[in-house]
């Protein structure tokens, strides 16, 4: 990820909402001044009926990830969206803006962060959790309501090590590779023991088996963003000198141990997903693509199915993994690029891409084989949809303006400055996620 620094906020909803005006209000200047309407669904370009068609083989043609096949090369990468109630109930705003997406056309979704531990684990009072039986059926009503539209289901189980606050883990301190806070605080941290990496192992593995459980298509481990797996992966943050620190075997052992657990107890057919951010960014003090790269490569010879490629984190100073608008599609097209050079599993990876004939492009330069976007898809719930059917022009574009994290740090649900619908899709008596067109056609 992303730049997620959790606050800890009150779960009264009124009173978020109330603090949405202001964060629409910053995201309105950001874009200078530009109105959720004049970017939103008041714009009805001309569709041009010559071109509907599918107009991108290569996004629109199937794929497979660990013998399960997927409908396209369009990969809604995982993205926070805050809509669950407290202590993971599932409610109908989240099963409607996963749907939104799934209609729109999404070859795949990895959900938002998923919790797999309450006394360190917890990165958001209104996250997806895992972490007990009780959860099996909310993730159940998920995979259901994502099943008809032939979407694959990835949940990406997460632990966020110093990337937390103690209000959110009643009062305990988060814990870390090596005592050291993130790079957003200042936060007193605990070294964890060998004990309590084995005991969170064992959490890993117990929240995928529910997700298995409850039906969904596969896991993606959050192994990047500088959380707590990542945190043992670079010397950034690890500082150990026992079995777990030193060199890459080491650093590598805590990833390793829960893939192992996975597999164990979800068998190694599982669809099982890890997420590296294969360069630190930070200089010399992280490690870089070279030996990121080699833990994709470590990866693969363990039996993981695919590699979600991203980088740096959490407070990383040059924003690199969730980039503001300076930074032009395409600039890390270079680090799925390396990857797929050197495993044979299948590749997803951000750019980032936000049209659909530059995704066409990086798939026929065989940059990767699946196209890895969040934005895209939070902007625009139908841009798979718009882009198989030739409506290029219909979408409506991300302007990259960061308003959505900005909210998601804040407390909010998800959001965004192009699309007023977002995070709303629930609503009652409301019909969001469907296009104009078919809104007009069906009055
Ligand atoms: C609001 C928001 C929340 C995100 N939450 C997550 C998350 O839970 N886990 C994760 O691995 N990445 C998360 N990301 C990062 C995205 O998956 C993606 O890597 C990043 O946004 C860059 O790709 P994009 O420009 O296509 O969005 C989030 C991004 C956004 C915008
Ligand atoms: S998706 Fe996020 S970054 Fe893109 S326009 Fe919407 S709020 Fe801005």
């Amino acid at each position: 990820m992303v730049t997620w620094m959790p606050r800890v906020v009150g779960t009264d909803r009124a009173c978020s909402w109330e603090r949405q005006r202001r964060v629409d209000g910053d995201a309105m200047m950001a874009c200078g001044g530009v109105t959720g309407q004049a970017h939103g669904r008041n714009i009805k370009p001309k569709v041009d009926e010559g071109r509907m068609k599918m107009a991108y083989e290569r996004l629109f043609s199937g794929g497979e990830i660990g013998g399960l096949t997927l409908k396209n090369r369009v990969f809604m990468t995982a993205a926070g969206c805050a809509l669950c109630e407290e202590g993971g109930v599932v409610t109908e705003g989240l099963l409607a803006y996963y749907e939104a997406r799934a209609r729109g056309g999404v070859g795949a979704i990895v959900t938002e962060v998923v919790r797999v531990n309450e006394e360190t684990g917890v990165m958001n009072a209104h996250q997806l959790c895992a972490t007990g039986d009780r959860h099996i059926g909310e993730i159940r009503k998920l995979a259901d309501r994502l099943r008809p539209y032939g979407c694959r289901l990835f949940l990406q189980l997460h632990h966020p090590g110093n990337v937390t606050h103690p209000g959110l883990l009643g009062g305990r301190r988060p814990v870390s590779a090596s005592g050291l806070p993130s790079l957003m605080s200042d936060q007193a941290v605990d070294t964890l023991d060998t004990g309590q990496i084995r005991s969170i192992v064992n959490d890993f593995g117990d929240a995928a088996r529910r997700v298995q459980e409850a039906g969904a298509d596969g896991v993606e481990i959050h192994g990047a963003h500088f959380y707590l797996l990542h945190q043992f992966l670079t010397p950034l943050f690890n500082k150990r000198t026992d079995e777990y620190g030193g060199g890459h075997g080491n650093r590598m052992r805590f990833l390793k141990e829960v893939v192992a657990d996975v597999q164990a107890k979800c068998g190694r057919d599982f669809p099982l997903l890890v997420r590296i951010s294969v360069e630190d960014y930070m200089g010399e003090r992280g490690y870089h693509l070279d030996e990121g790269v080699k833990i994709c490569q470590d990866l693969e010879a363990m039996g993981v199915h695919a590699i979600d490629v991203t980088c740096a984190g959490a407070g990383c100073p040059g924003r690199q993994s969730l980039e503001p608008a300076s930074f032009p599609q395409g600039w890390r097209k270079h680090l799925g690029a390396a990857v797929k050079e050197l495993v044979g599993i299948p590749v997803v990876s951000v750019a980032p891409v936000r049209d659909p004939a530059f995704a066409e492009e990086l798939l026929a330069q065989g940059q990767l084989d699946f196209v890895g976007s969040a934005r895209c898809h939070i902007a625009d719930p139908e841009w798979a949809a718009k882009a198989r059917d030739g409506r290029d022009s219909e979408i409506r574009r991300c302007i990259s303006c960061l308003k959505c994290i900005r909210g998601i740090q804040n407390g909010l649900p998800i959001s965004s400055a192009v699309n007023h619908v977002c995070g709303r899709e629930g609503e009652a008596g409301r019909r969001w996620g469907i296009s104009d067109k078919q809104e007009a056609q069906e009055e």
